[in-house]
């Protein structure tokens, strides 16, 4: 071994000796369904994003499937080459409709979309720069998603972080940059909290400081809405969001992310975001099963009432067991435990009973906020939600944290 690999192996076995390296299960066949298989024994799983069900839909197989023959198994080269094929531009109006934008652009991934987009609209225009003043400035709530943190890193322009949904903190630096480009990032769902962002405040005073807000609802969309279309919708405050960023890989159960927004901003990032420009797209069989998955959301009611329902179900439940228990109304439902070590005994001892939720802690959250995250679907059944509350009871007695 290379001197300079042995610092990777000298953290790697403290980390191992502490018990702090991060057990991967390897999932025999499918991972997103409520009861998923690891060395042959069944676990129910509570760490799946596929909030609807929809990874598994006949339906939607189907469409991917019959689209595989048509398209191939890729796009063969990038969106400004040959790779803008039919079946993205068909699904990039249709998703712009329903999120009640002029315009909207895929990526192969929220993250993708997140560092290709958060710099380009803090930047200056990278051909030329003849209108001066091309340097924004990025102002972001302190829990936003590792991709937007990774986007804001990428730009060059001044940076300013809030305090979690701290509309005075917010105000504070807005102030302080009257006459610069202002973008202010928000998570609409945040991943790790599972609350939802304060959008009506935020909307009102990007208004009054003149500012753009751009708001990832990876974990709203599909979920909130009248018919799915996420936090913005539900607060009625979509036309104030100037651009909605989303994941494919939550509610729509599939791959790819997105930005919807109005023709002058999609026009320029189509030219400037370099993860569209130098990255090949989603695959275009997979983008016709996104077709199918937006029709199945849009009329998806029902199948929002029962993972709302579950969450609030499980979230409920925790609380009166008297756990600490983060967030409303959304299908994220992170039980606060607050040191690593529980925090992880937490997550082995559900493991020893066939239940699989994730220990989060450093780097998805900071020291002293470590949690259990359950993701909660419509497909689970009200049993296995009691099941986990049961044996939370157990394990939180056991561990002295209720
Ligand atoms: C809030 C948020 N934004 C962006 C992403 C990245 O999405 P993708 O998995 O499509 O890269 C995630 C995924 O975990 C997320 O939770």
């Amino acid at each position: 071994m290379k001197k300079s690999e042995q610092y990777f192996e000298k953290n790697l076995n403290f980390l191992r000796k502490k018990n702090l390296y991060p057990v991967i299960h390897e999932v025999d066949g499918p991972s997103s369904f409520p009861e998923i298989l690891i060395k042959g024994e069944k676990y129910t799983n509570f760490c799946s994003n596929n909030y609807l069900g929809l990874a598994g839909n006949e339906e939607i197989k189907q469409v991917v499937a019959e689209n595989i023959r048509k398209y191939g198994v890729g796009s063969g080269s990038t969106r400004m080459l040959s790779g803008t094929l039919d079946v993205q531009v068909e699904f990039e109006k249709k998703l712009a409709k329903f999120l009640g934008k002029e315009n909207s652009i895929t990526f192969s991934s929220g993250y993708m979309a997140n560092i290709g987009v958060i710099r380009m609209l803090a930047d200056a225009f990278p051909y030329f720069d003849l209108f001066g003043g091309g340097q924004g400035v990025i102002i972001s709530d302190e829990l936003n998603h590792a991709s937007i943190i990774d986007g804001v890193r990428l730009s060059k322009a001044k940076r300013e972080i809030y305090r979690h949904s701290d509309m005075n903190s917010l105000e504070k630096i807005l102030k302080k940059y009257k006459n610069k480009r202002k973008l202010i990032l928000t998570d609409g769902v945040f991943s790790m909290d599972g609350d939802m962002a304060k959008l009506k405040e935020i909307c009102e005073l990007s208004k009054s400081y003149d500012a753009i807000v751009m708001v990832d609802d990876s974990h709203g969309l599909g979920v909130l809405g009248p018919n799915g279309e996420g936090v913005a919708h539900k607060l009625e405050i979509y036309k104030d969001v100037d651009i909605i960023m989303g994941s494919f890989t939550k509610a729509f159960g599939s791959i790819g992310g997105f930005i919807a927004t109005d023709n002058v901003i999609s026009d320029y990032l189509r030219i400037t975001a370099r993860t569209y420009i130098f990255s090949d797209p989603i695959i275009p069989a997979v983008v016709a099963g996104l077709i199918k998955a937006l029709e199945i959301i849009e009329n998806g009611g029902e199948l929002r009432k029962k993972a709302i329902g579950n969450a609030d179900m499980l979230r409920d439940g925790l609380k009166g067991i008297g756990f600490e228990v983060l967030g409303e109304s959304t299908t994220i439902v992170p039980l606060l435990i607050g040191t690593e070590k529980k925090a992880i005994k937490f997550a082995e001892m559900l493991y020893e009973k066939n239940i699989l939720a994730p220990c989060i802690r450093r780097p998805a959250v900071v020291e002293g906020k470590e949690r259990i995250r359950f993701s909660v679907m419509a497909t689970h059944e009200e049993e296995q939600i009691g099941e986990l509350l049961n044996e939370c009871e157990k394990i939180g007695k056991f561990l002295k944290i209720i």
